[in-house]
């Protein structure tokens, strides 16, 4: 049996290279969070002051409990859901797994909506439609609610997906991360260089750098801790099935640390894109929500090379590409926590498995596509349509209670040997022993307290 179990996991694939892994999961991690929802979360909740938050939530909070995800996976090198059965056998943890499975199905059917559009817009631009655009707040309302257009867009982003999955491990996810996040950090180089050498962008840096602290408010925390968990990938299972993939001499929190360092970097260089380049021509405060990079931005790269077009255009291009690649990244290690059970399970080829997931996943998207456009009045959740609900349930429910049961189970749960087992590769990593310990302590007893009371005060308890 055991055997069986062993072979069967190794037939499962690895990533090869210690740098495909690190770049695979900052692929993962990497994405429309950083990019779409970090500078609106930033703009809605008061620039610099918002910025300091987060970066302590993604360093307290973030490191620890990716180091746990990880800890989950490679010990058991399978999926979520069968990760914890080997791990607390005839227990009901493995409900978490599943939870963790739902959740991710859910937020990447509304995720590739928005992952449509950054295609569309990138394809608008390539083919200058963009920049013939004169009233980009009717442009946007007028795509994002038709009916065929958005959905066709997201049904190619999930099959796009379905493709790099179905070539494995090493030679789709690694090697596609390998070559998109460096070609994305260029991309992003190139632009923060162009947007702090525009008109005015001083005003921009400013609003990012200098703290105001009194919009520091209870809501303002909450949310940079909302957003830290959405922009790591946290707790639900993505980070673990990745991390089912790494072999046995990863070091997992040297490994935590690099994905969150450049996660939090390139969430912080987004906003040095976008702030400078909208403080540069308005001069005012950006508005919140999909607006902001889908209406103000478009404007901008319209309006602000108005001597140059073809500055405009090069930067439209590359923005809008590097939102796709961003999204694509993290769709891919959405749709492999699913695939990756199912093959498990089943045991059938991970061509079929990546199928299964990705027509279960085009259903959910064609709903939440409807759900902006034709069906914008059919609100049977608690006055939510699809999109909102799906949103609304995964960020708010789901994904604080997974984060929670994580911390119990890697804590409380999992043995102290095992854990300090994996942390130091079998005594192989000289971690001291008190870092072990704090660790453990961290898991027990600081972050659930931390995240329940993000739970209970989102839902307006507090
Ligand atoms: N972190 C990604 C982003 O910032 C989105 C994402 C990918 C995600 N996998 C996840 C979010 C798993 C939550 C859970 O865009």
């Amino acid at each position: 049996m055991f055997n069986v179990q062993y072979s069967m996991n190794l037939d499962r694939g690895s990533f090869a290279s210690k740098v495909g892994i690190i770049l695979a999961t900052a692929g993962s991690a990497v994405g429309l969070g950083n990019i779409w929802r970090f500078p609106v979360e930033t703009g809605s909740n008061g620039g610099a002051a918002f910025i300091i938050i987060y970066l302590a939530c993604v360093l307290i909070l973030g490191i620890p409990m990716m180091t746990a995800e990880f800890i989950i996976g490679r010990r058991t090198h399978t999926n979520i859901a069968s990760a914890y059965q080997q791990l607390a056998p005839g227990e009901p943890w493995f409900l978490t797994g599943y939870a963790g499975m739902l959740c991710v199905t859910l937020i990447l059917s509304y995720y590739s909506v928005v992952a449509g559009w950054t295609l569309k817009y990138a394809v608008s631009s390539a083919l200058t439609e963009m920049s013939t655009v004169s009233d980009t707040a009717a442009y946007f309302a007028d795509f994002a609610s038709s009916t065929w257009s958005p959905l066709c867009y997201s049904i190619i982003f999930l099959l796009i997906t379905n493709l790099i999955i179905e070539r494995g491990v090493e030679h789709g996810i690694e090697s596609f991360s390998k070559v998109l996040m460096p070609v994305l950090l260029l991309i992003m180089g190139v632009l923060v260089f162009g947007a702090l050498s525009m008109p005015g962008a001083k005003t921009g840096v400013e609003y990012l750098l200098k703290p105001d602290f009194s919009k520091i408010t209870a809501d303002v925390v909450l949310s940079a801790l909302g957003q830290a968990f959405f922009s790591l990938s946290l707790a639900i299972g993505c980070l673990s099935t990745y991390a089912s993939y790494f072999k046995d001499d990863v070091n997992l929190g040297q490994t935590a640390a690099s994905v969150v360092s450049l996660d939090t970097a390139v969430a912080i260089l987004s906003g040095f894109i976008i702030f400078p380049a909208v403080f540069s021509v308005a001069g005012v405060q950006p508005d919140a929500g999909p607006g902001l990079v889908f209406i103000t931005l478009p404007n901008i790269f319209n309006h602000v090379f108005g001597g140059l077009p073809v500055l405009g255009y090069i930067f439209s291009l590359l923005f809008y590409l590097l939102l796709v690649l961003a999204a694509l990244t993290s769709t891919i290690s959405m749709h492999e926590e699913v695939t990756a059970f199912i093959y498990d399970r089943y045991q059938v080829s991970r061509k079929r498995a990546a199928s299964v997931m990705t027509i279960v996943s085009i259903i959910l998207s064609v709903l939440c596509c409807l759900s902006i456009g034709p069906l914008k009045d059919f609100t049977p959740f608690f006055g939510m349509g699809f999109f909102d609900f799906f949103n609304y349930l995964t960020a708010k429910f789901i994904m604080p209670i997974s984060g929670i049961f994580l911390c119990l189970f890697v804590g409380w749960r999992l043995k102290r040997e095992l854990v300090v087992e994996e942390i130091t590769n079998k005594g192989t990593l000289p971690v001291p022993a008190w870092v072990c310990s704090l660790f453990i302590f961290f898991l027990r007893w600081i972050a659930p307290v931390i995240i329940a009371l993000i739970f209970v005060n989102e839902l307006g308890w507090g």
